[in-house]
Formats: structure tokens, C-alpha cells, sequence
């Protein structure tokens, strides 16, 4: 293993490297267990790059430095399938299901068939072909017999291996599967269209489909598209069931269906056995199905079975109706964003609907409102897929009483009565006033939040109290807060403030990536904002970079490095900044330091409750430092939990896992 960056020269160690790469790239996305750390990772990179500049006619095809190519000048080429894509029958029914069963036994003549039972999983279908390992063609369904070549974009999905490994891999192997994305980046892909005010998604499928579609593979990368494999259509001799077809495509590095999420079964009552349990765990899913595949296990049998028009027999789909609930909309409210956009909420009769009550719904926009004519005092259907928020699917028009009523955007913003704008091409209205007060309270409960300073103590409830006394109108108010003042707040006694107070003033040594998250300048995200810290390493030279300059940071594109410039141009925004400064807040990029053979080398990490001599994010980086990693949730895979004062839930959690737990003095012992 390269520890650090050391220069190679010839052909043969490139490709070692390169092999190396693909093999952690497996670690990292298949098996969800990386061996070195995101550095380590990045320094092999690095080599590579280096390498391929120097010899640009050695790059292999399989580099991960190849992931991402040109756009195409005209569209997307089309390509033939050799072997049909069809669809597959499908039912919500388990009679049907029992049905089908009986049908194959009589079809194959047999009284015991074996099934194998897969997740249907709500993507968009593809096929791949990998020629002597290698990943050479992606084809999209298109019409069954052509598709579109979407090879380029296809390639920047890193779950998928450019170059197949370990044994018996055939010379031309042609497999189909299933591009999605997960929910996380799915509601982060909405979140950040309704900032933008674009129209967003329906649902994953759309969004991934949407995705492989776009022309320029740079873009594509940007998306967070996954990828899942579950059949061989050329190249699979001598396989004979298709859970050794998952088996294979799992061992030659492919994302495929293993463990909990593969059943072989006999019987029905073992099918539904199986339906139950996913079903049950759906929610907890990181991607969305929408149900199960039940197809004969036996490959030989294909050829007896055949199709029926254009769904082959071998296999059929059993999907599971999204729990739905009929509610009367009892107003239409306005909620309204950081950025100012007006976002309609149906403010619901309380219906119990798949574990929980809901009270509320999104209606996203008025356009929506109109196409699904929505009215308020309407009974609608209510549904929740594998999404948090539920949606109104339908209106019961036949219900409708005529006290019902259509539901206009207002003109003036309900908070602060400016009066609103609706850009053209957008479907989103924004208030326009940056001192709006239902605008401040967003931003500022936006930067108190985990996702920007991660100020513990300082929810949503308390700055709207904040708000509504005066006590705080801007983020640098936040700083003068004093124990006198907290005194007014419901329910805030000595020790309340005292834990307030010490979590702002901890706040005050944060990292600059998580500051300018405070900021939020439109088009910085995360990720671009981690760039950025990183890059400029401190706020005043991230403020005085040119557009030129901002524009050579990966990630940064025209759109994301003029809305920089025009925010550190706005006399508000750097009077803001100054008064934050002047209260003490210090954001620092700490470069990144790296401590060979630690202890918490490779080992995750998750933390609860309040630490005494650390903030959350100094207490990670100190194990990042190390080699090792910080996750936000408990699971079998966590190495240790970091117990502070008054743990949450993760607490009790670690314990029934067997999680070994850390005190504060054990860790700084072990640092
Ligand atoms: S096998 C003949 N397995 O569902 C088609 N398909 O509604 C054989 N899908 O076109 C497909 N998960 O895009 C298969 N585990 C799975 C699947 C799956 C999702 C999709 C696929 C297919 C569609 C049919």
C-alpha cells in the first residue's frame, strides 16, 4: 500500500496502481468497507493523474480517471439489443402471485420449483457489456430493440467497476440492471430544484432516468447515481439458477443483490414470507422499491417458460400499493424558504397513514394545485411512498362540497406583505425582501443547524422564540445573546441557558467549511463549500478571489462562482460577516494533517451527547486526523461510540449492539 506520495515511472507499476484503485473503489462502494482512508484513497489518485499526464498515451480505459468524458456534440447515439429488454408482468395481488406459481409448476411439469426472489428496484433499466472485463457500452431501454448509447454518463457512476475482477470472467458479458438514487440524494436533489425554483422530480425513478439522459456526462456526475445489477443476458454459460447469477455478478465486482435482500424459496408462503419482511423494511431502505421479483430460479427452464407478448413468463413482479388515506384539506398555508420562495402547504385533517399521523403536506407549487385542481375544504388521497413527506395524489371530486373553494398565491409574502415575484420560466414565487422575517428565521434556524454550525441546544423552536420576542432579527445576534436576555425564553431556566450559551460560544471555533455553510450563499452546498474551504484554507481569501480564481476549483462552475462573487460584493452580507467576525466567530480550514498507524486508523466513529472540552467537529477531526472516519448513525459496522453528557438514543443503541463505548477521558487517552 502507498502511504504517501511517492512518483512512479513505469508502465507496469501504473497498472498495479490502477488495479489497486479499482480494488478499493470494490471495498469502498460494494462492500461498503473501505481498508484505507479518503487521503490514502486521493494519494493513489494523484499517482495516477500524475502518471497519465506524463504518458498520455499508456491511460488505460479503466482509470478512474476516465469517469468522466466530453459531452457528445449531437445526442446520444443508438445502439441495437442483441437480446430484447422487456418488461415484466406485474400484480398487487397475492392470488395472482399464487397463480402465477401453479402456472410455472404446470408449464415446467414439475411439483416443486425453486424461486429466486429479488427487490424490485424503482430505477431506470440498463444494459451493460463488459468486453474481456472490460466496461465498453451502456444502453438505455428505449424501445425494447434500440436504445440510446449512454455509455459516457453510465461511466461516471463510481458503484459501477470499469473493469470486472476475480475468476471466470467471460470474454463478452452483456448484464442488465438498474440505475437509481438513493433517497438522501434524491431529497437533496428536490431541496436544492425548490431553492433554484425549478420543478422538481416526482419521484426518484424520474430523477434518475432524467439524469442518464442529460448531455453532458460532467453534469451526470454531479447527480449521485447508483447502480444495482441482477441479470446476465450473454456470457452467463455453465450458470445455471439465478441466485448464482447474483453470486457471480457479485463476485466479479458488480453491485448485485446478496444477503437480506435474496430469497430462494418453494413455496408461496416463503415468497410472501420474504414480501412481508421487505415490505415492513421499506422505510428503512437507503433507495426506493416498489416491490419484489419472484423469478424461477432454474436458467434452463427459460426456454420451456418463453413470454407472452412482451413480458417473458420466467419471472413476475409483485408490487406493494403505497399506503394511501382519504383527509379533507382544511387550509392551504405558505411556508416560507431561506432563499424566499413561497412553497403551498395542505394543512390536513390528521390522518394515521403507515406508522405515523400526518397532519401536513406539501403541494410544492401552484401549477401543481391547479393541474390536480386542489381545493381547499377538498377530501384528497393522501400517500407516502418511501419519501418522509407525503403527497396529495388525487382529489375525490365527487365528495367535493360546494363550500369548497380554489386557492389563490397570495401577492404579498404572509410574513413581512412584500410584495412577491414569479421570475419567468420558474414555477417557484419568491419574497423578494432579504429582511423578511419568516426569511430570517429560516436562515437563521438554517445556520444553527446540522447541516451549517451544528449549535446544539439551538433548535428550530427556540429561534422562532428568538424571533418573536425581537430578542435575535439577524445570525451575528445570536453572539450578544446573554444569560439576562435567554431568561425571557418559556421554559429556559439556569441550567437551559447555561448549556445555550456554552454551545454558541463553541460555535465560535468552527471550521470554515461548516461557516460558509452558515452563510449560504445560493449554488453552495456541502460539498462545494468543503471545496472552497479547503482551496482558499481562510475567509479572507475565499472573499477576495476572482471569478477566474474561483472558477479553477473542482466543482466550481460559472453559476456557483458568480453567486460567490455577488455575495461577497453585497454591502449586507459583509456587514454581516464583519459583525460575526467582531463577536469572536473564528473559522479556520485546519490543513489536512495526516498520523500514520493510529489506533482509530480505519475504525468508525459515532457521537452523542455533549462533549466538555470538544465540539462535535473538533472531536472529528481529531479522528480524521487519525485514519479513522465519523458517522452519524449506530449500526454493526461502528467501532466505537463517543459518549458525552446526556447521549441520545445512539446510546442505548450501542449498547444492544455491542458497540464498544469511549468516555471523553478514554478518548483523549487513546489520541
Ligand atoms: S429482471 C424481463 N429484476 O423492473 C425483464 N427487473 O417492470 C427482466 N427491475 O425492466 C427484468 N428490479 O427495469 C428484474 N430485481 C429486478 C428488478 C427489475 C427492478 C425493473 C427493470 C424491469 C422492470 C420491469
Amino acid at each position: 500500500m502507498h502511504k504517501k506520495f511517492e512518483k512512479i515511472h513505469t508502465q507496469k507499476e501504473y497498472i498495479e496502481l490502477i488495479d489497486t484503485i479499482c480494488e478499493h473503489d470494490r471495498h469502498y462502494y460494494d462492500e461498503c468497507k473501505p481498508v484505507i482512508s479518503d487521503y490514502e484513497y486521493d494519494l493513489l489518485v494523484k499517482q495516477a493523474e500524475a502518471f497519465e499526464k506524463e504518458h498520455p498515451n499508456l491511460v488505460l480505459s479503466y482509470s478512474p480517471t476516465q469517469r468522466v468524458g466530453e459531452k457528445p456534440s449531437k445526442g446520444f447515439r443508438e445502439g441495437e439489443h442483441k437480446v430484447p429488454m422487456l418488461s415484466l408482468a406485474n400484480t398487487y395481488s397475492k392470488e395472482e402471485v399464487q397463480e402465477y406459481v401453479e402456472r410455472v409448476h404446470k408449464l415446467l411439469e414439475k411439483e416443486k420449483v425453486l424461486f429466486c426472489v429479488e427487490l424490485k428496484m424503482d430505477g431506470t433499466s440498463i444494459s451493460l457489456r463488459y468486453e474481456e472485463g472490460h466496461f465498453v457500452r451502456a444502453l438505455t431501454r428505449g424501445d425494447g430493440r434500440v436504445g440510446d448509447d449512454v455509455t459516457a454518463n453510465v461511466k461516471t457512476i463510481k458503484s459501477l467497476p470499469l473493469k470486472l475482477f476475480g475468476k471466470n470472467i467471460p470474454a463478452i458479458l452483456e448484464i442488465r440492471g438498474e440505475v437509481f438514487l438513493t433517497k438522501k440524494v434524491f431529497q437533496q436533489m428536490n431541496a436544492q430544484r425548490e431553492e433554484e425554483g425549478l420543478e422538481l422530480w416526482a419521484n426518484p425513478r424520474n430523477a434518475a432516468a432524467g439524469s442518464l439522459k442529460l448531455l453532458d456526462p460532467k453534469e451526470v456526475a454531479k447527480r449521485g447515481l447508483n447502480i444495482i445489477t441482477y441479470a446476465i443476458v450473454e456470457g452467463g454459460e455453465g450458470i445455471k439458477s439465478q441466485y448464482e447469477v447474483n453470486h457471480h455478478l457479485h463476485q466479479w465486482g458488480l453491485p448485485a443483490a446478496t444477503a437480506r435482500h435474496l430469497a430462494r424459496c418453494t413455496t408461496t408462503e416463503e415468497i410472501f414470507h420474504f414480501a412481508d419482511r421487505i415490505h415492513k423494511e421499506r422505510d428503512d431502505l437507503a433507495f426506493e422499491i416498489d416491490g419484489i421479483v419472484i423469478k424461477v430460479d432454474d436458467l434452463p427452464s427459460y426456454q420451456i417458460l418463453g413470454t407472452t407478448g412482451k413480458a417473458p413468463r420466467f419471472a413476475v413482479a409483485y408490487k406493494f400499493a403505497p399506503e394511501q388515506a382519504v383527509t379533507k384539506i382544511e387550509a392551504i398555508s405558505i411556508q416560507v424558504g431561506k432563499t424566499g420562495v413561497l412553497t403551498p402547504v395542505a394543512e390536513l385533517t390528521p390522518v394515521h397513514l403507515a406508522g405515523s399521523t400526518i397532519a401536513r403536506a406539501t403541494l410544492h407549487n401552484e401549477d401543481e394545485i391547479k393541474r390536480k385542481d386542489i381545493r381547499v375544504g377538498d377530501w384528497v388521497v393522501v400517500e407516502k411512498g418511501g419519501d418522509v413527506i407525503p403527497k396529495v395524489v388525487e382529489v375525490d371530486v365527487k365528495k367535493r362540497s360546494p363550500t369548497a373553494h380554489v386557492w389563490k398565491m397570495p401577492h404579498r409574502c404572509p410574513a413581512c406583505e412584500t410584495e412577491v415575484v414569479r421570475s419567468e420560466g420558474e414555477v417557484a414565487v419568491r419574497c423578494p425582501n432579504p429582511r423578511c422575517s419568516a426569511r430570517r428565521y429560516r436562515r437563521i434556524a438554517f445556520f444553527a443547524s446540522k447541516h451549517a454550525m451544528d449549535i446544539e441546544h439551538l433548535g428550530d423552536k427556540v429561534v422562532e422564540q428568538l424571533i418573536t420576542k425581537g430578542l435575535v432579527s439577524r445570525i451575528s445576534d445570536l453572539y450578544t445573546l446573554d444569560a439576562n436576555v435567554l431568561a425571557e425564553l418559556e421554559g429556559f431556566k439556569e441550567k437551559s441557558i447555561h448549556n445555550l450559551l456554552s454551545s454558541i460560544e463553541k460555535s465560535k471555533k468552527c471550521l470554515l467549511s461548516r461557516f460558509l455553510m452558515g452563510l449560504q450563499i445560493k449554488y453552495v452546498g456541502e460539498e462545494t463549500g468543503e471545496a472552497l474551504a479547503e482551496h482558499a484554507s481562510d475567509l479572507e481569501t475565499l472573499m477576495r478571489m476572482k471569478k477566474e480564481e474561483l472558477l479553477e476549483i473542482e466543482g466550481v462552475g460559472e453559476k456557483v462562482a458568480t453567486s460567490i462573487v455577488e455575495y461577497f460584493s453585497d454591502s449586507n452580507n459583509l456587514e454581516e460577516i464583519h459583525l460575526l467576525l467582531k463577536h469572536g466567530v473564528a473559522p479556520k480550514q485546519p490543513p489536512k494533517k495526516k498520523i500514520e498507524g493510529h489506533p482509530f486508523a480505519h475504525k468508525t466513529f459515532v457521537l452523542t451527547g455533549t462533549l466538555a472540552h470538544y465540539s462535535r467537529d473538533e472531536a472529528s477531526l481529531l479522528i480524521k486526523e487519525r485514519g479513522g472516519k465519523t458517522s452519524s448513525s449506530i449500526s454493526k459496522q461502528t467501532d466505537f461510540l463517543l459518549l458525552g453528557t446526556e447521549p441520545g438514543s445512539k446510546y442505548d443503541k450501542a449498547k444492544e449492539l455491542g458497540v464498544a463505548i469511549l468516555s471523553e477521558s478514554e478518548f483523549e487517552k487513546m489520541l
